[in-house]
């Protein structure tokens, strides 16, 4: 019989779902009611299950067994098109909108409301403004998408699930790809909907997003749910013991002020840097700094002032253009094009540059490493030696794989991450340059990616470090320089580096 707090009020239910891919169990039997006009979050260690527990919730996969309540009852999930039927709506990390389409068009599309069999951009176009002024989701219903930034171009993919009448909105890792102040807005969206009854699934490894933004928490740990919690009555340490089965440690060794960078030559140097885009425009202006053997030198900046442009001049992988000028030296050569040998980089889009999608992990953990003579057989690679070092990695890592042969698409977001960190760290370059090296990581492996990154630096390995998140520049950067609008404005040592000297720095206030 129902009760007024049982799972018959729940908007949507996962009821003992289990799934398997091949060997590895990602769902375990997990229960989880999402009540109308929620926030839930969704937390849990890399691999913990969660991606795979919303794509079955939006029909992209079939459970093995349990099954999906939606208002009470069971409901069949065959596609997303099901889904959308039953008025689940996702909202996809990777967004899957037409750049070349404007806004309206992007959110009508598939489902466009037509007047005597032509699409009605007119209707499209108003409805897109009522939605926008209903959820407070600003957007220019004629603007082009393709230069939208980021934040604009998710509140579409909002707009569009909202259009479809979504009531369940499922957002896997939204605030990854956005700048804190993008994330602020999100959350003040999210909290609009959730007003007028919509229930939203969040799936976050930010403690903070959780405690801030949501009203209910479910911890999920191999697969199972370990805990399941009212935001307003839990901890950030208790969710962590559910999510990790500890605490994270205390004290933070090795730590930041124990940099040995003294006055040896710099090991990366960049001298006067000027760098245009194809179209001319000036992206980097005059950019000049060094960063010394057991140095980590953080870089700061809104998206788009240049961070892109000089990682991928430092790293060798952008050609020289005709408008460019200035120098990058390694060691006091000038670096090499194509790919700097002496350089390790873990991008920050791990799916396109930094890794092989098709290719097993063990091929992943060796890409870049074909001269290695360990790693060479009589023909090529050899198998067994890709094999075991690809174990070793696995092992010193903790990467969450079934197999080392497993094509590494198919390892959770925040292991692959872990996988590109293990082959650059490992190289043992004399230079590494790591963009957000803990976006989509858990909490447990952040901290030990930290180490890792300090364990590089006192090596005497010389890192230059691009984040958005600042409590990690400022946990690990020696210095941190800011960049705005293709120069770097300001160089704040690293405990100085406050969010308030930070953010006046970055938004061109103390240039
Ligand atoms: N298509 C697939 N084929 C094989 N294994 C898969 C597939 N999708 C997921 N897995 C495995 O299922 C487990 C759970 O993965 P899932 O992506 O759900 O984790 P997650 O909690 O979202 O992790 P993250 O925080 O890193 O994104 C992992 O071990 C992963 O390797
Ligand atoms: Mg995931």
């Amino acid at each position: 019989m129902p009760t007024d707090s049982g799972p018959a009020q729940a908007a949507a239910e996962l009821v003992g779902v289990t799934k398997r891919f091949g060997p590895v169990v990602a769902n375990d039997g997990i229960d989880l009611a999402i009540a109308r006009g929620e926030i839930h979050a969704v937390v849990g260690e890399n691999g913990a299950g969660k991606s795979t527990l919303m794509s079955i919730l939006y029909g992209m996969h079939r459970p093995d067994a349990g099954h999906v309540l939606r208002n009470g009852s069971r409901i069949r999930l065959r596609s997303p098109a099901d889904a959308i039927t039953h008025g689940l709506g996702m909202v996809h990390q990777r967004f899957r909108l037409f750049p070349e389409l404007t806004v309206a068009e992007n959110v009508v599309i598939g489902a466009e409301p037509a007047r005597r069999g032509a699409l009605d951009l007119a209707a499209a176009r108003l409805e897109v403004e009522r939605l926008g002024e209903l959820y407070g989701l600003r957007a220019d219903p004629l603007a082009e998408v393709g230069r939208l930034p980021v934040g604009v171009r998710q509140r579409v993919e909002i707009l569009k699930a909202l259009y479809r009448r979504a009531e369940v909105l499922i957002l896997d890792e939204p605030t990854a790809v956005l700048t804190p102040g993008e994330a602020a807005r999100l959350f003040d969206v999210l909290r609009t909907v959730t007003e007028t009854g919509v229930s939203v699934v969040l799936v976050t490894h930010k403690l903070t997003e959780v405690l801030s933004a949501s009203d209910r928490v479910t911890v999920l740990r191999h697969g199972r749910v370990t805990g399941s919690f009212v935001t307003a009555e839990t901890t950030a340490d208790e969710l962590v013991v559910a999510m990790i089965g500890r605490s994270l440690g205390t004290s933070q060794a090795p730590s930041r002020t124990s940099s040995r960078a003294s006055a040896e030559p710099y090991a990366l140097e960049v001298r006067n840097l000027t760098v245009r885009d194809r179209d001319g425009v000036l992206r980097l202006s005059g950019v000049s700094f060094g960063v010394r053997p057991g140095e980590i030198v953080g870089l700061a900046g809104v998206a788009g002032s240049g961070q892109r442009e000089l990682a991928d001049t430092v790293t060798g992988l952008r050609p020289p253009g005709p408008g460019d000028s200035g120098e990058v030296l390694l060691s006091g050569e000038p670096v090499r094009r194509g790919r700097e040998p002496g350089v390790a980089y873990v991008p920050e889009d791990r799916h396109g540059r930094g890794t092989a999608p098709a290719m097993s992990l063990a091929e992943n953990l060796a890409m870049g490493d074909h001269r290695s003579p360990q790693l060479r057989g009589r023909i090529g690679l050899s198998g067994r030696a890709v094999r075991d070092r690809a174990k070793s990695l696995v092992e010193r890592f903790s990467i969450r794989a079934a197999s080392v042969g497993d094509p590494i698409s198919t390892l959770s977001g925040g292991n692959a991450q872990k996988a590109v960190l293990a082959r650059e760290l490992s190289r043992r370059t004399p230079v590494i340059v790591v963009e957000e090296p803990t976006q989509g990581v858990d909490v447990g492996a952040q901290e030990q990616i930290h180490a890792l990154l300090l364990e590089a630096r006192d090596r005497g390995q010389a890192v230059l470090l691009q984040s958005s998140e600042l409590a990690e520049l400022r946990a690990l950067a020696d210095r941190v320089l800011v960049m705005y609008e293709g120069r770097v404005v300001a160089e704040i040592p690293g405990d100085e580096a406050g969010d308030e000297r930070l953010g006046a720095a970055m938004t061109g206030a103390e240039s």
